[in-house]
């Protein structure tokens, strides 16, 4: 409400600004998030709420006129297609050099992840997070975290018959025979639920196909865990379609904070300004450090240091298929929920989820999305020009996360006698180098802030999401991003409030 005082505003509702939500409210603490995305709880005009991967609508993209999907090609066709202007689930984010894939909507990136949620191994956690003590959040917050998620491992005798999980199956075999571990990937998708849609006894979603456009069932998105808690409590109020789009020092204390409301083309119907006690940034690593460095550039938070928008990373992520032989293929039916990884970190510094390709025919294709450990930071900056914020990746660092990647597999290319597929990122293009799903820096902890998140400079204002990890995870990276904010958040209810 335009004018009101609030003891907390929350910026975005993913990982980071649902667990702080739920945490502050259980604490006694009322609660406004405002959500520049929808709120995704209403079917459209075909009954559902999402669109399906391989149909994409209005629904599926972040205001484009054409969608831009992250496989661009298939068998040398563009496959990009017109759709009309929405505020739709999906932003893909152009930088100079990347594009950076989002979730937009109450659940933020839940909403449109394959529900990967893996906790990295404890031996690499010093290098993620060096200033963490990794006994505590082994023992207590990736516990915690887990558990709030959902996080469940699929069955190991169903996912040997699952016809659904040929291609994960078929990418086992590849890694074994090269000498790669294969691992089972945890996911917060209900295992069950998939049975039955395997059966035919409920609508099908990861079997259809569903998964960056929205799951209508079956994924345990935050809308479904953390943030039903929260506003569980009566304490939390939600406003989609909000844009925080200033955060200053109020003249009688607490914070200034402008918000744009807009329509689903994108139009701002008002502006409002409230004053909020405290103010946590949790509007994902790009979100907030596209505002703390326009913040800080433009006066408004001028006493933020000098860390602001520094310490981005992709995680590594590099995307690229391989052309099988006929005797392997990998099914026509694939579930879009990842199962399976090949683990090459210490060796290589890869970790390649086995991803689907779900086309609904035979492609005799692998594919693959690797997390690797490229060294290479970027720094968003504000462009006064333009107004807006520029981020200094190049395209050609890249290079680094490709050669991990090869690791893997260019070995088992050469024991298989395969080929990668040159037609799923353009033509005669073996790597998808141009994006990524993992933004993950910007206001790095322990050096934009304090070791819990405090911004340096302001006291009442706290960075709880992505933002604060500094480029990589060595796997994917939510269940850090949920763990760090569970540590964080307990510290601030106990010491701050
Ligand atoms: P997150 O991005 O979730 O939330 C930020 C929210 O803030 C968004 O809802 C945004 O709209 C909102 N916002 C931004 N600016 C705002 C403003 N100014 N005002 C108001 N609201 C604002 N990870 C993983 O671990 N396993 C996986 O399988 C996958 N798969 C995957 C697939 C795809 C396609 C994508 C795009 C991403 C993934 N990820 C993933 C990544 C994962 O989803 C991501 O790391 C987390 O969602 C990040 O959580 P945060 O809390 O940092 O921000």
């Amino acid at each position: 409400v335009d004018g009101a005082h609030l003891p907390a505003l929350v910026i975005g509702t993913g990982y980071g600004g649902s667990v702080a939500a739920l945490r502050l409210a259980e604490a006694g603490v009322a609660v406004q998030m405002v959500e520049m995305g929808m709120a995704w709880d209403t079917p459209g005009s075909d009954g559902k709420i999402f669109a399906n991967t391989t149909k994409p609508d209005n629904r599926s993209f972040w205001l484009r006129t054409r969608t831009k999907q992250p496989l661009s090609n298939f068998l040398g066709f563009p496959i990009d297609k017109d759709i009309p202007k929405y505020t739709g689930i999906l932003d893909a984010e152009g930088f100079a050099g990347i594009t950076v894939y989002q979730g937009r909507g109450v659940g933020g990136g839940s909403l449109v992840n394959g529900g990967m949620a893996v906790t990295p191994k404890r031996e690499n956690f010093a290098a993620i997070l060096p200033s963490v003590d990794a006994g505590e959040m082994y023992g207590t917050y990736y516990p915690r975290a887990n558990a709030g998620l959902g996080v469940a491992t699929i069955d190991p005798n169903w996912f040997e018959s699952a016809e659904c999980y040929q291609y994960a199956r078929v990418g086992r075999k590849h890694a074994q025979r090269s000498g790669f571990p294969f691992v089972f990937v945890p996911d917060v998708y209900d295992w069950d639920y998939m049975k039955q849609e395997a059966a035919g006894t409920v609508p099908k979603s990861a079997l259809a196909g569903e998964i960056l456009y929205g799951n209508n069932y079956g994924k345990k998105s935050l809308q479904k865990t953390h943030l039903a808690r929260a506003t569980a409590t009566g304490k939390v109020a939600i406003s989609p379609l909000h844009k925080v789009t200033s955060v200053a020092p109020a003249a009688g204390g607490g914070y200034t904070v402008r918000i744009d409301q807009f329509d689903t083309t994108g139009a701002v119907t008002a502006t409002k300004e409230v004053t909020a006690d405290r103010v946590f940034f949790a509007a994902g690593s790009v979100g907030t450090s596209k505002l703390l460095t326009r913040l800080k550039a433009t006066g408004a938070l001028s006493a933020l240091n000098g860390e602001i928008g520094k310490g981005w990373g992709d995680n590594g992520n590099v995307m690229c298929g391989r052309a099988n032989h006929l005797w392997d293929p990998t099914g026509s039916l694939q579930a879009s929920i990842p199962t399976g990884g090949i683990d090459n970190w210490a060796a290589g510094g890869a970790f390649a989820e086995v991803a689907p390709l779900p086309t609904g025919i035979e492609t005799y294709a692998s594919f693959y999305l690797s997390i690797t450990k490229n060294p290479h930071r970027a720094e968003f900056t504000y462009n006064p020009t333009s107004g807006g914020v520029d981020l200094n990746w190049q395209t050609a660092w890249k290079q680094s996360g490709i050669d991990a990647a090869k690791t893997i597999f260019d070995k088992i290319n050469a024991k298989e006698g395969t080929i990668y597929r040159t037609d799923l990122f353009g033509t005669y293009k073996i790597w998808g180098d141009h994006l990524t799903y993992h933004p993950l820096g910007g206001a790095v902890l322990n050096k934009a802030t304090d070791n819990y998140g405090r911004l340096y400079g302001y006291q009442g204002l706290y960075v709880i999401d992505g933002a604060l990890i500094p480029g990589n995870t060595s796997v994917n990276p939510f269940v850090t991003i949920t763990a760090l904010a569970e540590r964080n958040i307990a510290k601030i209810v106990a010491t701050d409030l």
